[in-house]
C-alpha cells in the first residue's frame, strides 16, 4: 500500500514536464489506481468475513424461501415507519420506562421487559439471560425486513455470532415443513448450533410458536428467547412457553412447553402493526379481562379510540396489565393441568371457526378469512350466550363485551357456519377429551370463568345460531 502512495506521488512530479513520458505516467498512474482500488475492495471483504465468523458483525440475512418467491419486497409505508423509528430512536439504548414483570416458575423464572427502543438492547438482555456463542433469528417476511438488522446488530455488539433465517408470513406456513427448512439452515450457517446456542424468535404469534418449536427441538434444546412484534404476540403467545406447529388435521397439534429465558417486548415496532392485527390481539385482551379483571374490561372500552389509534402509553399499560395476567395465570399452572386452561376461553368455539373460515395449513392465500382474534372473538361471543342460557351471566354482562368487542373492530357475529361440522372439529381438538367438550365460562359476571365439561350439542348449536343472527 505505502510503495503504491509513493508511486502516486512521484508520477504527479514528472506529468507536467515531458508529453510523451507523461502519457505513458498517466497510464502507469490510472493502473496504480486500480490496484489501490482493488486491493482495498479485497482488504475489506476480508476484514468483514473475519469479523462475521468473529460474531462481532451480523452476517448477511439467510433467505428461506420454500415457494421461491420474493420476500425482501415489504410495503414502502412500512419501511418509511421503521427508519423514523429508528431515527426517534437514534439506536439509543436509554432506558425510558422500562416495565417488568416476572413469571415466577419455580425452577426457572423469567422477565418480561416492556420498552420502546427494546429492540436495541435485546443483544446484552439475551447474553445476560442466556449466555452462549451463537444466536439464530428466526423471523418472518414480514418482520424480517423492517427488524431484523437492528436485533442482529445487538446481538452481535453483545459477542454472539448472529444468523438470521426467515419464512414465509403467516398461519399456513406454521407447519413442520417450514420447521424443517429452518432446521436446514440453521445447520449450513458458517457457525453451527450448540448446546449453548440461542433461538430468538422476532415477529407475531406464528414465529414465535415456529421458533419455540425449533429451541425445543433443535439439539433437544436450546435457549429461546422471544422478542414478539404483534400486539397479540405481545400480550398472549410470547408467554408462557407454549410452542407448536399446526398440521392439516387442527391447529397447534405438534408442540412441546418451552419456556423462554427472557421476553423482550418493543412497544415502539406496533407501529407498523397493521390495524387489523392490533384488534386481533385485542381480542385476546378482552379475553384476560372476562376471566381474570372486570377492571381491564372497563379500562379497555374506556380507551378503546386511543389504542385503536396506536397511542403509545395506552399500549404500554394495556401490554403490562394483559403480560401481568397471563404470566400470573402460566405460574400457578405451567402445564395446564387445571386454572391455565381459563386461557382458552373463547377458544374452544373459536379454534373450530378458525379450521373452517381462517387460513390455516394448505390454504391458498389473503382472501376473505378470518385471523386468530377475529375467531376468538366469536368464540367468546358464543361462550358468553352459553353462560346466559345457563344463567352464569346476566344478560346485560354478554352485551357489554359484545359492545366492547365491536367498539374494537372485532367481528361479533357471523352467518353460515355449519354447527355440526364445527361440533367434529371440536371433538378432535387436543382439548377434548376423550371427545367430552370443556367449555371455559364466565362464572356470577364479567371477571371470573370456571370450566364446565357438560355443555350439550343442543347449546353449542344454539350457540352458532346466535352468531348468525341480525
Ligand atoms: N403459544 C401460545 O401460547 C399462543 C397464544 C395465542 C396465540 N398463539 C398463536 O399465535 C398466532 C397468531 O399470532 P399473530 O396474530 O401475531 O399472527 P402473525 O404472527 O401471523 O402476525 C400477524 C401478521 O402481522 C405481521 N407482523 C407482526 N408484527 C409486525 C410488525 N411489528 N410490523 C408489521 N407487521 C408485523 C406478521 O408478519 C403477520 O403477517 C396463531 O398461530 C396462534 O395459534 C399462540
Ligand atoms: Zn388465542
Amino acid at each position: 500500500m505505502t510503495t503504491m502512495g509513493f508511486d502516486i506521488v512521484c508520477v504527479s512530479a514528472f506529468t507536467a514536464e515531458d508529453g510523451a513520458m507523461g502519457m505513458l505516467l498517466k497510464q502507469q498512474l490510472m493502473f496504480g489506481l486500480l490496484v489501490v482500488l482493488l486491493a482495498a475492495y479485497v482488504w475489506l471483504r476480508h476484514v468483514v468475513a473475519r469479523k462475521i465468523r468473529a460474531g462481532k458483525m451480523p452476517d448477511r440475512h439467510v433467505r428461506l424461501s420454500p415457494d421461491g418467491g420474493d420476500h425482501e419486497q415489504v410495503d414502502g409505508e412500512l419501511v418509511r415507519q421503521m427508519r423514523q423509528y429508528k431515527a426517534d430512536e437514534g439506536g439509543g439504548c436509554e432506558p425510558t420506562t422500562m416495565r417488568r414483570v416476572c413469571v415466577e416458575l419455580p425452577d426457572r423464572p423469567y422477565d418480561i421487559l416492556i420498552d420502546r427502543g427494546l429492540l436495541w438492547r435485546v443483544g446484552p438482555l439475551a447474553m445476560e439471560a442466556a449466555g452462549g456463542r451463537s444466536a439464530f433469528i428466526i423471523t418472518d417476511t414480514n418482520v424480517g425486513p423492517l427488524y431484523a438488522e437492528a436485533t442482529a446488530k445487538g446481538l452481535a455488539d453483545a459477542g454472539y455470532a448472529t444468523f438470521v433465517v426467515s419464512f414465509p408470513a403467516g398461519e399456513p406456513n406454521k407447519t413442520l415443513a417450514t420447521v424443517s427448512c429452518l432446521f436446514d439452515q440453521i445447520f449450513a450457517a458458517p457457525t453451527p448450533p450448540d448446546r449453548e446456542s440461542v433461538v430468538v424468535g422476532l415477529g407475531g404469534g406464528v414465529v414465535g410458536d415456529v421458533a419455540g418449536f425449533v429451541a425445543a427441538t433443535l439439539l433437544r434444546g436450546v435457549a429461546l428467547v422471544q422478542v414478539p412484534t404483534s400486539l397479540l404476540a405481545d400480550v398472549d403467545s410470547s408467554v408462557g412457553g407454549k410452542t407448536a406447529v399446526d398440521h392439516p388435521a387442527g391447529k397447534n397439534l405438534i408442540g412441546a412447553f418451552h419456556q423462554p429465558r427472557i421476553v423482550c417486548i418493543d412497544t415502539g415496532v406496533l407501529a407498523t402493526l397493521d390495524k387489523l392485527e392490533l384488534s386481533c390481539g385485542l381480542a385476546e385482551c378482552v379475553k384476560h379481562g372476562v376471566i381474570r379483571d372486570e377492571s381491564l374490561v372497563t379500562w379497555l372500552d374506556q380507551n378503546a379510540d386511543a389504542l385503536l389509534g396506536g397511542d403509545a402509553d395506552r399500549l404500554t399499560e394495556l401490554i403490562a396489565r394483559n403480560v401481568a395476567i397471563k404470566a400470573a395465570v402460566v405460574a400457578e399452572d405451567e402445564r395446564e393441568t387445571g386454572r391455565r386452561a381459563h386461557l382458552n376461553f373463547g377458544h374452544t368455539i373459536g379454534h373450530a371457526i378458525e379450521a373452517v373460515a381462517g387460513l390455516t395449513v394448505g390454504s391458498a392465500g389473503e382472501g376473505d378469512y378470518l385471523r386468530h382474534g377475529h375467531c376468538v372473538a366469536l368464540g367468546m361471543v358464543a361462550a358468553d350466550h352459553i353462560a346466559v342460557s345457563r344463567r352464569l351471566l346476566p344478560a346485560d354482562q354478554a352485551e357489554r363485551v359484545e359492545r366492547l368487542l365491536s367498539r374494537l373492530n372485532l367481528p361479533i357475529r357471523r352467518a353460515g357456519l355449519d354447527g355440526p361440522e364445527l361440533l367434529r372439529i371440536m371433538r378432535h381438538d387436543k382439548k377434548a377429551r376423550g371427545g367430552v367438550l370443556r367449555f371455559v365460562l364466565p362464572a356470577g359476571s364479567v371477571g371470573a370463568v370456571e370450566i364446565q365439561d357438560d355443555v350439550t350439542e343442543e347449546e353449542i348449536f344454539a350457540a352458532i345460531g346466535y352468531l348468525a343472527t341480525g
